[in-house]
Protein backbone atom coordinates (compact mmCIF):
# COMPACT_ATOMS: atom_id res chain seq x y z
CA UNK A 1 0.00 0.00 0.00
CA UNK A 2 1.32 3.56 -1.19
CA UNK A 3 0.94 6.14 1.86
CA UNK A 4 0.12 9.18 -0.40
CA UNK A 5 -1.16 12.64 -0.01
CA UNK A 6 -3.70 13.35 0.04
CA UNK A 7 -5.62 10.32 1.04
CA UNK A 8 -3.22 11.05 4.03
CA UNK A 9 -2.55 13.95 5.72
CA UNK A 10 -1.34 13.64 8.73
CA UNK A 11 -2.25 16.62 10.44
CA UNK A 12 -6.21 15.08 10.39
CA UNK A 13 -5.11 13.52 13.79
CA UNK A 14 -3.57 16.62 14.98
CA UNK A 15 -6.65 18.90 14.44
CA UNK A 16 -7.98 18.88 18.20
CA UNK A 17 -6.59 18.24 21.57
CA UNK A 18 -9.06 15.31 22.17
CA UNK A 19 -7.82 13.83 18.77
CA UNK A 20 -3.93 14.02 20.14
CA UNK A 21 -4.58 12.75 23.36
CA UNK A 22 -6.08 9.84 21.54
CA UNK A 23 -3.45 9.12 19.23
CA UNK A 24 -0.43 9.73 22.04
CA UNK A 25 2.11 6.87 21.88
CA UNK A 26 3.73 7.97 25.19
CA UNK A 27 2.64 8.73 28.50
CA UNK A 28 4.58 10.27 31.41
CA UNK A 29 3.16 10.01 34.88
CA UNK A 30 4.96 10.87 38.55
CA UNK A 31 5.10 7.00 38.84
CA UNK A 32 7.82 7.39 36.30
CA UNK A 33 10.12 9.50 38.37
CA UNK A 34 12.85 9.52 40.58
CA UNK A 35 13.43 12.22 42.83
CA UNK A 36 17.92 12.63 44.26
CA UNK A 37 17.98 14.14 47.25
CA UNK A 38 21.32 15.32 48.89
CA UNK A 39 22.05 14.89 52.61
CA UNK A 40 23.73 16.87 54.75
CA UNK A 41 24.81 17.19 58.76
CA UNK A 42 22.98 18.91 61.35
CA UNK A 43 19.16 19.50 62.64
CA UNK A 44 16.65 21.91 60.04
CA UNK A 45 19.24 22.52 58.10
CA UNK A 46 18.77 23.46 54.34
CA UNK A 47 22.05 24.74 51.85
CA UNK A 48 21.30 25.65 48.43
CA UNK A 49 24.22 24.01 45.72
CA UNK A 50 25.01 27.09 43.89
CA UNK A 51 25.57 25.13 40.63
CA UNK A 52 22.08 23.57 40.78
CA UNK A 53 19.57 26.66 41.23
CA UNK A 54 16.68 25.14 43.34
CA UNK A 55 18.21 22.47 44.26
CA UNK A 56 19.29 22.22 47.94
CA UNK A 57 21.40 19.48 50.31
CA UNK A 58 18.90 19.04 53.09
CA UNK A 59 19.46 17.86 56.82
CA UNK A 60 18.28 14.57 57.97
CA UNK A 61 14.17 15.96 59.29
CA UNK A 62 14.61 17.86 55.92
CA UNK A 63 15.25 14.82 53.93
CA UNK A 64 12.02 13.04 55.56
CA UNK A 65 10.09 16.20 54.67
CA UNK A 66 10.76 16.25 51.09
CA UNK A 67 10.02 12.33 51.22
CA UNK A 68 6.92 12.56 52.36
CA UNK A 69 6.19 15.37 49.74
CA UNK A 70 7.72 12.53 46.83
CA UNK A 71 4.44 10.55 48.16
CA UNK A 72 1.99 13.17 48.32
CA UNK A 73 3.16 13.76 44.62
CA UNK A 74 2.69 10.08 43.50
CA UNK A 75 6.43 10.02 43.06
CA UNK A 76 7.41 6.49 44.39
CA UNK A 77 11.09 6.72 44.70
CA UNK A 78 13.88 8.91 45.94
CA UNK A 79 17.64 8.32 45.79
CA UNK A 80 20.01 9.56 48.24
CA UNK A 81 23.89 11.73 48.45
CA UNK A 82 25.42 12.18 51.24
CA UNK A 83 27.89 15.28 50.99
CA UNK A 84 30.23 13.53 53.78
CA UNK A 85 31.65 16.28 56.64
CA UNK A 86 35.33 16.87 55.00
CA UNK A 87 36.77 15.57 58.47
CA UNK A 88 35.06 11.98 57.98
CA UNK A 89 36.46 11.31 54.79
CA UNK A 90 39.34 9.56 54.75
CA UNK A 91 41.67 7.71 51.80
CA UNK A 92 39.64 4.16 52.24
CA UNK A 93 36.32 6.21 52.60
CA UNK A 94 35.66 3.83 55.90
CA UNK A 95 32.61 6.44 56.85
CA UNK A 96 30.37 4.58 54.07
CA UNK A 97 30.62 1.13 56.41
CA UNK A 98 29.34 3.40 59.04
CA UNK A 99 26.26 2.23 60.28
CA UNK A 100 25.47 5.57 61.69
CA UNK A 101 26.47 7.57 58.66
CA UNK A 102 24.75 10.22 56.78
CA UNK A 103 23.09 7.86 54.63
CA UNK A 104 21.80 5.64 57.20
CA UNK A 105 20.58 8.05 59.09
CA UNK A 106 18.25 9.33 56.12
CA UNK A 107 17.28 6.05 55.31
CA UNK A 108 16.02 5.71 59.10
CA UNK A 109 14.21 8.47 59.10
CA UNK A 110 12.16 7.94 56.06
CA UNK A 111 11.01 4.81 57.32
CA UNK A 112 9.90 6.73 60.03
CA UNK A 113 7.95 9.10 58.33
CA UNK A 114 6.72 7.25 54.95
CA UNK A 115 6.79 3.34 55.88
CA UNK A 116 6.88 1.74 53.13
CA UNK A 117 4.91 4.24 50.84
CA UNK A 118 8.25 4.77 49.37
CA UNK A 119 11.27 3.36 47.39
CA UNK A 120 14.72 4.10 48.92
CA UNK A 121 17.40 4.17 46.25
CA UNK A 122 21.19 4.29 47.79
CA UNK A 123 24.13 5.35 45.82
CA UNK A 124 26.76 2.39 46.46
CA UNK A 125 30.30 4.35 45.53
CA UNK A 126 33.07 5.89 47.22
CA UNK A 127 33.30 9.03 46.32
CA UNK A 128 31.41 10.94 48.50
CA UNK A 129 33.47 9.32 51.48
CA UNK A 130 37.28 9.42 50.32
CA UNK A 131 39.71 12.49 50.84
CA UNK A 132 40.74 12.01 46.98
CA UNK A 133 36.62 11.73 45.51
CA UNK A 134 37.44 9.00 43.26
CA UNK A 135 34.56 6.06 43.47
CA UNK A 136 37.10 3.54 44.76
CA UNK A 137 40.48 2.52 46.68
CA UNK A 138 43.38 3.91 44.75
CA UNK A 139 46.82 2.52 44.30
CA UNK A 140 50.53 4.66 44.80
CA UNK A 141 49.91 6.23 41.51
CA UNK A 142 45.92 7.06 42.03
CA UNK A 143 44.95 4.03 39.66
CA UNK A 144 41.41 2.82 41.26
CA UNK A 145 41.90 -0.52 42.22
CA UNK A 146 39.10 -3.23 41.20
CA UNK A 147 38.63 -5.68 43.22
CA UNK A 148 39.91 -4.31 46.78
CA UNK A 149 36.94 -2.58 45.55
CA UNK A 150 34.72 -4.42 45.06
CA UNK A 151 34.75 -6.19 48.71
CA UNK A 152 34.39 -2.44 50.62
CA UNK A 153 31.17 -1.74 48.03
CA UNK A 154 30.22 -5.15 49.29
CA UNK A 155 30.24 -3.90 53.03
CA UNK A 156 28.72 -0.47 51.83
CA UNK A 157 25.93 -2.30 50.34
CA UNK A 158 24.79 -4.29 53.32
CA UNK A 159 25.22 -1.59 55.57
CA UNK A 160 22.50 0.36 53.38
CA UNK A 161 20.18 -2.59 53.05
CA UNK A 162 20.40 -3.41 57.31
CA UNK A 163 19.37 0.40 57.78
CA UNK A 164 16.55 0.02 55.40
CA UNK A 165 17.37 0.34 51.85
CA UNK A 166 14.93 -0.60 49.09
CA UNK A 167 17.01 -0.88 46.30
CA UNK A 168 20.89 -0.59 45.98
CA UNK A 169 22.35 1.14 42.95
CA UNK A 170 25.73 0.80 42.38
CA UNK A 171 27.13 4.08 40.29
CA UNK A 172 31.30 3.13 40.94
CA UNK A 173 31.70 0.91 37.49
CA UNK A 174 33.57 -1.58 39.04
CA UNK A 175 33.69 -5.10 37.29
CA UNK A 176 31.92 -7.71 39.11
CA UNK A 177 30.42 -5.90 41.92
CA UNK A 178 26.85 -6.59 41.06
CA UNK A 179 27.56 -10.43 41.61
CA UNK A 180 29.21 -9.67 44.87
CA UNK A 181 26.69 -7.25 46.28
CA UNK A 182 23.99 -9.60 45.24
CA UNK A 183 25.28 -12.85 46.61
CA UNK A 184 25.95 -11.32 50.27
CA UNK A 185 22.32 -9.49 50.41
CA UNK A 186 21.42 -13.11 49.64
CA UNK A 187 23.47 -14.84 52.11
CA UNK A 188 22.23 -11.97 54.45
CA UNK A 189 18.33 -12.40 54.16
CA UNK A 190 18.55 -9.57 52.35
CA UNK A 191 16.83 -11.49 49.12
CA UNK A 192 14.03 -8.33 48.58
CA UNK A 193 16.48 -5.73 48.35
CA UNK A 194 16.60 -4.77 44.44
CA UNK A 195 19.93 -3.95 42.70
CA UNK A 196 19.66 -1.11 40.61
CA UNK A 197 22.89 -1.09 38.52
CA UNK A 198 24.63 2.40 36.88
CA UNK A 199 25.03 -0.43 34.19
CA UNK A 200 26.17 2.11 31.37
CA UNK A 201 27.95 4.75 33.30
CA UNK A 202 29.41 7.73 30.97
CA UNK A 203 33.06 9.39 32.25
CA UNK A 204 30.49 12.64 31.48
CA UNK A 205 31.17 16.63 31.59
CA UNK A 206 27.78 16.71 33.03
CA UNK A 207 28.62 15.42 36.46
CA UNK A 208 29.79 19.02 37.76
CA UNK A 209 27.58 20.52 39.73
CA UNK A 210 26.93 17.00 41.43
CA UNK A 211 29.99 16.49 43.10
CA UNK A 212 29.81 20.34 44.48
CA UNK A 213 26.46 19.11 46.12
CA UNK A 214 28.54 15.95 47.61
CA UNK A 215 31.74 18.03 48.09
CA UNK A 216 33.89 15.78 46.27
CA UNK A 217 34.86 18.03 43.12
CA UNK A 218 37.38 20.28 44.67
CA UNK A 219 39.45 16.67 45.94
CA UNK A 220 38.84 15.54 42.70
CA UNK A 221 42.41 15.09 40.72
CA UNK A 222 42.32 13.78 37.07
CA UNK A 223 39.22 12.06 35.87
CA UNK A 224 37.16 8.83 36.20
CA UNK A 225 37.83 7.34 32.68
CA UNK A 226 39.82 4.60 33.91
CA UNK A 227 36.11 2.72 35.14
CA UNK A 228 33.95 5.24 33.84
CA UNK A 229 32.63 4.26 30.29
CA UNK A 230 34.19 6.41 27.04
CA UNK A 231 31.46 8.83 25.13
CA UNK A 232 31.84 6.93 21.91
CA UNK A 233 30.88 3.72 22.79
CA UNK A 234 28.07 2.00 22.06
CA UNK A 235 28.60 -1.75 21.75
CA UNK A 236 30.61 -1.54 24.86
CA UNK A 237 27.30 -0.80 27.11
CA UNK A 238 25.54 -3.75 25.54
CA UNK A 239 28.26 -5.74 27.01
CA UNK A 240 28.16 -3.76 30.29
CA UNK A 241 24.52 -4.08 30.54
CA UNK A 242 24.03 -7.46 29.50
CA UNK A 243 27.29 -8.58 32.74
CA UNK A 244 25.37 -6.88 35.08
CA UNK A 245 21.73 -8.40 34.19
CA UNK A 246 23.88 -11.80 34.49
CA UNK A 247 25.18 -11.16 37.46
CA UNK A 248 21.81 -10.37 39.11
CA UNK A 249 20.61 -6.51 38.59
CA UNK A 250 17.14 -5.81 39.13
CA UNK A 251 17.07 -3.15 36.67
CA UNK A 252 19.99 -1.13 34.83
CA UNK A 253 20.55 2.51 34.09
CA UNK A 254 22.04 4.84 31.29
CA UNK A 255 23.75 7.92 32.55
CA UNK A 256 23.90 10.86 31.48
CA UNK A 257 20.48 10.93 29.96
CA UNK A 258 19.83 12.95 27.43
CA UNK A 259 22.90 12.65 25.48
CA UNK A 260 22.39 9.26 25.57
CA UNK A 261 19.29 8.44 24.43
CA UNK A 262 20.81 6.08 22.01
CA UNK A 263 22.03 4.18 24.42
CA UNK A 264 18.61 3.59 26.36
CA UNK A 265 17.05 2.28 23.05
CA UNK A 266 19.42 0.10 22.11
CA UNK A 267 19.80 -1.05 25.67
CA UNK A 268 15.88 -1.26 25.71
CA UNK A 269 16.00 -3.65 22.33
CA UNK A 270 18.56 -5.90 23.25
CA UNK A 271 17.39 -6.98 26.31
CA UNK A 272 13.47 -7.08 28.46
CA UNK A 273 14.56 -5.63 31.95
CA UNK A 274 13.72 -2.03 33.13
CA UNK A 275 15.96 0.27 32.10
CA UNK A 276 15.83 3.75 33.74
CA UNK A 277 17.63 6.66 32.65
CA UNK A 278 19.47 9.38 34.87
CA UNK A 279 18.98 13.27 33.56
CA UNK A 280 22.24 14.24 35.25
CA UNK A 281 22.95 17.39 37.55
CA UNK A 282 24.63 18.95 34.58
CA UNK A 283 21.25 18.22 32.54
CA UNK A 284 19.49 20.15 35.10
CA UNK A 285 21.78 23.16 34.98
CA UNK A 286 21.77 23.08 31.15
CA UNK A 287 17.65 24.06 31.49
CA UNK A 288 18.05 26.18 34.38
CA UNK A 289 20.75 28.48 32.30
CA UNK A 290 18.53 28.10 29.41
CA UNK A 291 15.39 29.40 31.59
CA UNK A 292 17.33 32.32 33.27
CA UNK A 293 18.90 33.29 29.88
CA UNK A 294 14.97 33.62 28.82
CA UNK A 295 16.02 30.73 25.92
CA UNK A 296 12.96 28.69 26.95
CA UNK A 297 9.93 27.87 29.30
CA UNK A 298 11.45 25.99 31.95
CA UNK A 299 7.91 23.78 32.78
CA UNK A 300 8.10 23.03 29.00
CA UNK A 301 11.45 22.42 28.90
CA UNK A 302 11.22 19.92 31.57
CA UNK A 303 8.09 18.01 30.66
CA UNK A 304 9.27 17.85 27.07
CA UNK A 305 12.99 16.37 28.37
CA UNK A 306 11.18 13.69 30.21
CA UNK A 307 8.81 12.72 27.93
CA UNK A 308 11.61 11.90 25.60
CA UNK A 309 13.49 9.73 27.96
CA UNK A 310 9.97 7.42 27.78
CA UNK A 311 9.71 7.65 23.90
CA UNK A 312 13.21 6.20 23.93
CA UNK A 313 12.59 3.48 25.76
CA UNK A 314 13.02 4.50 29.78
CA UNK A 315 10.87 2.46 32.26
CA UNK A 316 11.68 5.62 34.32
CA UNK A 317 13.82 8.68 35.30
CA UNK A 318 16.21 10.31 38.30
CA UNK A 319 15.60 13.68 37.64
CA UNK A 320 15.93 16.75 39.83
CA UNK A 321 12.93 17.89 38.90
CA UNK A 322 11.19 15.61 39.82
CA UNK A 323 8.30 17.43 42.19
CA UNK A 324 7.88 20.08 39.41
CA UNK A 325 6.79 17.93 37.04
CA UNK A 326 5.25 15.77 38.83
CA UNK A 327 3.44 19.20 40.17
CA UNK A 328 2.63 19.71 36.47
CA UNK A 329 1.37 16.35 35.55
CA UNK A 330 -0.68 16.32 38.49
CA UNK A 331 -2.28 19.36 37.20
C1 LIG B 1 29.39 9.01 41.73
C2 LIG B 1 28.15 9.55 41.12
C3 LIG B 1 28.13 10.63 40.25
C4 LIG B 1 26.81 10.87 39.94
C5 LIG B 1 26.03 9.94 40.62
N1 LIG B 1 26.87 9.11 41.34
C6 LIG B 1 29.23 11.49 39.76
C7 LIG B 1 30.48 10.89 39.28
O1 LIG B 1 30.50 9.76 38.78
O2 LIG B 1 31.48 11.57 39.38
C8 LIG B 1 26.38 11.98 39.03
C9 LIG B 1 24.98 12.45 39.14
C10 LIG B 1 24.74 13.79 38.58
O3 LIG B 1 25.62 14.43 37.95
O4 LIG B 1 23.62 14.26 38.75
N2 LIG B 1 29.43 7.75 42.18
Amino acid sequence: MTVSYPATRLRRSRTHAWSRALTRETVLTPADLIWPLFITSGRGVEEPVASLPGVSRWSVDGIAARTKEAVALGIPCVALFPNTPPVKRSTDGAEALNPDNLMCQAIRAIRDACGNDVGVLTDVALDPYTSHGQDGLIDDAGYVLNDETVAVLVDQAMTQAEAGADIIAPSDMMDGRIKAIRMALEMGGHTNVQIMSYAAKYASAFYGPFRDAVGSGGLLKGDKKTYQMDPANAEEAVREVAMDIAEGADSVMVKPGLAYLDIVTRVKARFDVPVFAYQVSGEYAMIEAAVAAGAGDRDALVLETLMAFKRAGASGVLTYHAPLAARLLNG
